[in-house]
């Protein structure tokens, strides 16, 4: 088995297309299932694989699927979650866009395994050029038997249907999503009851990341014994990972789970080392939500053991000194990025999309924003440190769901590593603004 599962094939010209797609291989995993395999077998494979959720929260896939409930006469739904907004996550988007039926395969498997008739994907409103794309190869797989009644004259049937977000962040969180997709506002719902118990409609639902639902093609393709032997430990497979910042190439890359963040950072078959030679100050491994990383702990952990790129080892040390795989969107940032500026346009993001149904996530971000302004800004005082420690602890754990917890953990992790830039900006203000926007004089504040 390869160490490239899902993008193998990407440098095929036209890989969107059906016929190049089914002349290298497509569809040939739903052919296996359905002729040669019962639904309990299928989701049998992928509990072997080890396969963990893309989405962010990186949650066993074949123990979610096993959760579903099954009332008789009572129909089941497979939500395929699309919607990626978190800044600086862009590889489901990448897949959708150059490899549509490679996610339609592996739709129409879990649906299978699931026992759904019905399947949707709900792709971020933004995205409109991929839905089109998307919905050209759901036509493509309708008319060529993949998709409608009785595939493959077995007697099973699945329809799958293309549902634009509404343009908030929050509707990628999971039963928000559900919400959205039965036409109301997107508010997180209150667990449990659970979706796989209570989701669409009322029903058994099970929602996925895009790059999770891709995953199960070569799981099946190849086993999910052969898909676990590929990865480290509980980490199998292998991780798409959206590269941003200042790297020399930015990018989707496809890595193997388990090597080294040093590799994944300074070589060239990945990100290429940092920007002009400048020196490495931070990372963000998992996307805005999750806790940033000091230059003294990415490539190694705390305790000096060498840094991976893997569940377990990015959360090594817990808050104290590690972050999180989280959903694989990687940032990082030269000697000259500011982190009370980068904290602060984090935080401007979570206090916009807060759905406000919590007062702590709703009132807090708003807090944090407020007052990380006034220390970028030269208007900070001392005490205000302490301020915004206080009030990320309040919202963390306290709401409906992860997205107080996403707003918190930023803000945490910048005031634990670099509580000397924030100082500094107290400090010194005149020489940070001169420094940071070139100003001369204060901005006004306008928040
Ligand atoms: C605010 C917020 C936004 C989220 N956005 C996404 C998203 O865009 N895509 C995604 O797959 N999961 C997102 N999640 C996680 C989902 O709630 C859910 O855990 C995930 O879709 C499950 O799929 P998985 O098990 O395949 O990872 C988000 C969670 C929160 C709290």
């Amino acid at each position: 088995m390869g160490k490239k599962l899902l993008l193998d094939k990407i440098q095929i010209e036209n890989l969107s297309s059906y016929q190049v797609y089914r002349q290298n291989g497509g569809y040939e995993a739903v052919e296996k299932a359905l002729k040669k395999l019962t639904p309990d077998e299928v989701l049998e494979e992928v509990k072997k694989s080890g396969l963990r959720g893309r989405g962010g929260a990186g949650f066993p896939t074949g123990m979610k699927w096993s959760f579903i409930a099954k009332p008789e006469g009572v129909p089941r739904y497979l939500l395929c979650n699309a919607d990626e907004s978190e800044p600086g996550t862009f590889k489901d988007r990448f897949l959708m866009e150059k490899n549509p039926h490679l996610l339609i395969e592996g739709m129409i498997l879990s649906s299978y395994a699931l026992g759904c008739n019905t399947a949707y994907i709900y792709i971020r409103g933004e995205f409109m050029w991929i839905m089109h794309i998307l919905e050209k190869a759901i036509a493509e797989a309708y008319a060529n038997g993949w998709l409608g009644t009785n595939i493959l004259g077995k007697g099973y049937n699945l329809d799958l249907y293309v549902s634009p977000g509404a343009g908030a962040y929050i509707c990628g969180e999971e039963t928000a999503l559900i919400e959205s997709l039965e036409g109301k506002r997107g508010n997180p719902r209150i667990k449990p009851p659970f979706p796989a118990v209570k989701g669409l409609w009322q029903c058994p639902t099970v929602v996925n990341n895009v790059e999770t639902l891709a995953a199960v093609v070569p799981i099946i393709n190849h086993g999910g014994e052969a898909y676990a032997s590929v990865g480290i430990g509980r980490s199998t497979g292998t991780k798409l990972i959206s590269a941003c910042g200042n790297i020399s190439k930015p990018g989707v890359y496809e890595i193997e789970m388990g090597i080294s963040v040093e590799e994944f950072i300074y070589s060239d078959e990945y990100c290429g080392g940092i920007k002009d030679g400048k020196r490495i100050k931070a990372c963000v491994p998992g996307g805005s939500s999750v806790p940033i990383l000091p230059h003294y702990l990415i490539t190694k952990t705390a305790t000096g053991t060498e840094r991976l790129m893997s569940y377990e080892s990015l959360s090594e040390g817990g808050f104290a000194s590690g972050s999180m795989l989280g959903s694989g969107g990687f940032i990082v940032y030269d000697e000259d990025q500011c982190i009370v500026r980068n904290t602060w346009n984090f935080t401007r993001f979570y206090h916009h999309e807060s759905c406000g149904q919590c007062s702590p996530c709703r009132e807090g971000t708003g807090w944090m924003e407020k007052v990380l302004h006034r220390i970028e800004y030269g208007h900070g005082q001392m005490r205000d440190i302490d301020l915004l420690w206080d009030v990320q602890k309040k919202i963390e754990g306290n709401t409906i769901c992860p997205l107080g917890d996403a707003a918190a953990w930023p803000v945490a992790s910048a005031i634990r590593h670099f509580r000397e830039e924030f100082e500094w900006h107290i400090n010194e203000p005149e020489l940070c603004l001169k420094q940071n926007y070139g100003l001369v004089k204060e901005p006004a504040i306008t928040v």
